[in-house]
């Protein structure tokens, strides 16, 4: 029996190494909002203050608080805290920008109209919501319980607004004959965008145009996406695209379309640098071919 004892512990040994391993790599993929590694380092801080304040009694954070909340410019947002065993201890919310103290128990401290402090009798929660917030009211607050010395639990508040952006940036040139590609992304809209369209100077780009070759496809979700193809462009189909979500701001690119009659205009573009990488790639494998082509006659003629 000893020596199968003895030999148990070393694998032991490794499936401990092996847990710490996996906690590690684990560590690297967590999501923004709560997360295993977030969460047992925080409840051994609760435990460890626990102890530390040499009570069974003494008050913690429930480790599925939020930590990361997003909200939306102009729609109502909710910072959570849930507490354990608060008994008779207070809990405020306290805004770190400028260390302005928002709410203590069920009041409001602030004059900003905006804040407010929610809680239901009995409850662990202790909420501060922010009516209509603002982008400049992203950042750092602090649920705190007033235990001696306090302890916090840090809530970071991102305000987002809807936002529309054509992935091609301000400009775009391409040759004469291509097409023109363009993907517009929508985000942070309260819900997806009802419609997405899509104008060619001041013309609305519709596939029943006497153009021909143009094709839409719109995702809508939480990020929405509408790609517009033109096919075989030619120079009156250059000009400002503007993508205009529903309920986002619109956002346009310049389309210049060159003609490769002036190669002097087509050098600020991409499009040509492209092609001369595609053209002396080719040149050099026709030269590779043309160079290896007698060592393989020659061996050829060697057996
Ligand atoms: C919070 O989440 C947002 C996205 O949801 C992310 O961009 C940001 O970096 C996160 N912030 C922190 C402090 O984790
Ligand atoms: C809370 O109650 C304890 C006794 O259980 C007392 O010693 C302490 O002073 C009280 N604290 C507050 C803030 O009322
Ligand atoms: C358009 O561009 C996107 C990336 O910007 C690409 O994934 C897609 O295949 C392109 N479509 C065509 C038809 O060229």
């Amino acid at each position: 029996m000893g020596p199968i004892v003895s030999g148990a512990r070393p694998v032991l040994w490794l499936s401990l190494l092996h847990g710490f391993f996996f906690l590690v790599a684990d560590s690297g993929t967590e999501s923004p909002e709560g997360t295993t590694t977030d969460m047992s380092s925080r409840q051994f801080r609760a435990e460890f203050l626990h102890e530390w304040q040499g009570s069974p009694d003494a008050p913690y954070f429930d480790p599925g608080t939020p930590k990361n909340i997003t909200g939306l410019v102009g729609h109502p947002v909710r910072l959570l805290c849930r507490v354990k065993n608060l008994k008779n201890r207070t809990v405020s919310w306290v805004r770190h920008r400028d260390i302005h103290l928002l709410t203590v128990g069920r009041y409001t401290y602030t004059s900003d109209q905006r804040f407010e402090a929610q809680h239901k009798p009995r409850s662990e929660e202790w909420a501060l919501r922010i009516r209509s917030p603002q982008r400049r009211d992203s950042g750092q607050y602090e649920c705190q319980i007033s235990t001696t010395p306090p302890i916090g639990h840090a809530v970071f508040l991102n305000i987002v607004e809807p936002e529309t952006i054509i992935s091609s940036g301000p400009e775009l040139f391409i040759q004469a004959g291509s097409t023109i590609n363009l993907t517009c992304t929508v985000r942070h809209t309260p819900e997806p965008p009802t419609s997405i369209t899509w104008t060619h100077g001041d013309q609305i780009i519709n596939f029943d145009s006497a153009r021909g070759g143009i094709s839409l496809v719109t995702e809508k979700g939480l990020k929405s996406t509408s790609r517009l193809l033109v096919q075989r462009a030619r120079g009156q189909d250059a000009g400002v695209y503007t993508c205009g979500p529903n309920n986002a701001p619109s956002s346009s690119t310049r389309v210049h379309v060159l003609s490769g009659e002036h190669p002097a205009a087509m050098q600020q573009g991409s499009a040509r640098s492209t092609l001369d990488k595609t053209a002396s790639i080719l040149c050099c494998l026709s030269m590779l071919y043309v160079l290896s082509k007698p060592t393989f006659n020659a061996l050829e003629f060697g057996t």
